[in-house]
């Protein structure tokens, strides 16, 4: 017998058997899909992971557009190393640490962050160096391996002073523990560890672009489609003018197409229509992100 819904994943075709709420809940819930840049900087990642400690670690920056992806894909890698429980040491063993930076580049935040996430008990007032030392020595005794520093351009923005330190700051962390740090953030990061030559060979970087309309772009609606149980197919591939329209409402970003692609589905089920074409899209009540931040008018 042929597949009632080839449109679909095998397991999600499962759930046009709940009801509308259940199946609505479930479109809402966050999923991760898999596209090429995901995967490919994800493959890095594992290869950093299982590099040869070395006196000098190479480094991994990853750089994008906001809201397009790269806070999901490092906490996936993260959830593909999980902490483990460690009944015979000390300490648990934590092989990937995830942390954002502060939002201002203050060391003394920085290690805070750090020893909050470890649970380790510190003093606020004490000084950074005494704090640098307690989080090289904790980092060491969870047999840490990588350092994942999300944001990472809001610790390396502001003045050169401050931000010559905190490459010092990252540099010494990495010679110390023999470790990679990836550093997660917008191009500005880019541009600061650029100042840092030393540093700058030592980074090498994966770019997580805003997405162009092209067959990727057309690949990843059909992945969407996959993912979500509406009953009929919307064929994207016969639809350019579908994708045209889903691209420009989206401007071509990740964040913005998942939305659109949830809030049109919950309009096909609550319509009865149980698929994604022109004209609910001009339905849903969509903004353009460009047009959000525009004031508007009285
Ligand atoms: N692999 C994925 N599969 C499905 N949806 C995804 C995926 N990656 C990202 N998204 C969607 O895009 C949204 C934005 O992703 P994310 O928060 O990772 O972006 P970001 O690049 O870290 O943004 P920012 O620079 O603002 O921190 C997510 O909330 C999710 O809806
Ligand atoms: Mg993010």
């Amino acid at each position: 017998m042929s597949e009632p819904y080839p449109h679909l994943a095998k397991k999600v075709a499962s759930y046009l058997d709940k009801t509308d709420a259940q199946r609505i809940d479930y479109i809402r819930s966050p999923r991760w899909l898999s596209y090429p840049g995901a995967d490919d900087a994800i493959r890095r990642l594992e290869n950093l992971l299982t590099e040869p400690l070395k006196h000098r670690m190479p480094n991994l920056l990853i750089i994008g557009d906001t809201n397009n992806g790269k806070t999901m894909l490092v906490k996936r890698f993260c959830n593909q190393h999980k902490p483990q429980e460690n009944p015979g040491g000390d300490a648990s063993i934590i092989p990937v640490l995830y942390m954002q930076a502060p939002p201002v580049p203050d060391e003394n935040r920085f290690y805070n962050t750090i020893l909050e996430l470890l649970f380790a008990p510190y003093k606020s007032a004490d000084r950074p160096d005494k704090k640098q030392f307690q989080v090289i020595k904790l980092l060491k005794a969870v047999g840490l391996k990588m350092l994942i520093i999300d944001e990472i351009h809001h610790i390396l923005a502001g003045v050169m002073t401050k931000q010559r330190a905190f490459l010092n700051v990252i540099k010494y962390l990495g010679n110390e523990l023999q470790i990679p740090i990836v550093g997660v953030g917008t191009q500005d990061a880019f541009r600061a560890i650029q100042t840092d030559l030393q540093l700058s060979n030592r980074f090498d970087r994966v770019i997580l672009p805003r997405w162009s309309n092209d067959d990727e772009f057309l690949n990843l609606l059909c992945t969407f489609e996959m993912a979500i149980p509406l009953k009929n197919p919307s064929n994207f591939a016969d639809e350019p003018a579908v994708v045209d329209l889903i691209y420009s409402m989206s401007e071509g970003y990740l964040g913005e197409v998942s939305r659109i692609m949830v809030a049109a589905s919950i309009y096909a089920i609550e319509s009865s229509s149980e698929k994604i074409d022109k004209k609910m899209l001009g339905k849903i009540g969509w903004v353009n992100p460009s047009n959000r931040r525009k004031e508007p008018r009285s």
